[in-house]
């Protein structure tokens, strides 16, 4: 099993590293598939975090890029919506139509959370749900700062 890169708003892994770790049998587990909380539609200010959370400082979450990715959020939500689930029910889902290989391990420090995200598992989307989540423009922004960046694949 790895993890690497993320979900809805992170696809590069789809064409980088899922095919050679199905060629090897090599189970994946998506890195942050919440988007690090961002694609639960629960954050629309990062002035609402501490000083000390770490995505105050995050390419995704400042600036123009957090405003742009609000969009992303917003079109999983609608998406929710339709079919009565919750927008992070609505990412854990698409996740979990990407392949029996998939196994999205979404962090909670909440018991009701855990209850709702696990539910994600009973959640149906469309054909064309799912399509419009596929056509997703991909998140604003770089997924860890300059720091952090520099110091992955080396
Ligand atoms: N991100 C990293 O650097 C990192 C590194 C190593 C391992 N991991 C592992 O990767 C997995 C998840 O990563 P992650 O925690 O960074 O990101 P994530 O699963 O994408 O998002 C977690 C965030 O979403 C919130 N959340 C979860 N379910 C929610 C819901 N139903 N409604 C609203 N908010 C919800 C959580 O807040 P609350 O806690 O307040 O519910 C938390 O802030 C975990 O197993 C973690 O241990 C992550």
């Amino acid at each position: 099993m790895t993890r690497s890169s993320t979900p809805l708003w992170t696809r590069d892994v789809e064409e980088m590293i899922l095919p050679l770790l199905r060629e090897l049998g090599i189970g994946f587990v998506p890195y942050s598939p919440l988007g690090h909380g961002l694609l639960t539609g629960q954050i629309r200010s990062v002035e609402d975090f501490p000083d000390d959370d770490w995505r105050k400082t995050n390419p995704r979450f400042t600036g123009e890029n957090f405003h742009r990715n609000l969009a992303i959020v917003d079109e999983v939500k609608a998406i929710g919506a339709e079919v009565g689930a919750t927008p992070a029910q609505t990412a854990l889902a698409w996740l979990l139509t990407r392949g029996n290989d998939t196994a999205p391990i979404p962090g909670t420090r909440r018991v009701t959370r855990v209850e709702e995200n696990t539910a994600a598992h009973s959640i149906e989307l469309t054909t064309d749900q799912l399509n419009r989540l596929n056509r997703l423009r991909p998140a604003a922004g770089e997924c860890h700062d300059e720091t952090n960046t520099a110091s992955i694949d080396r």
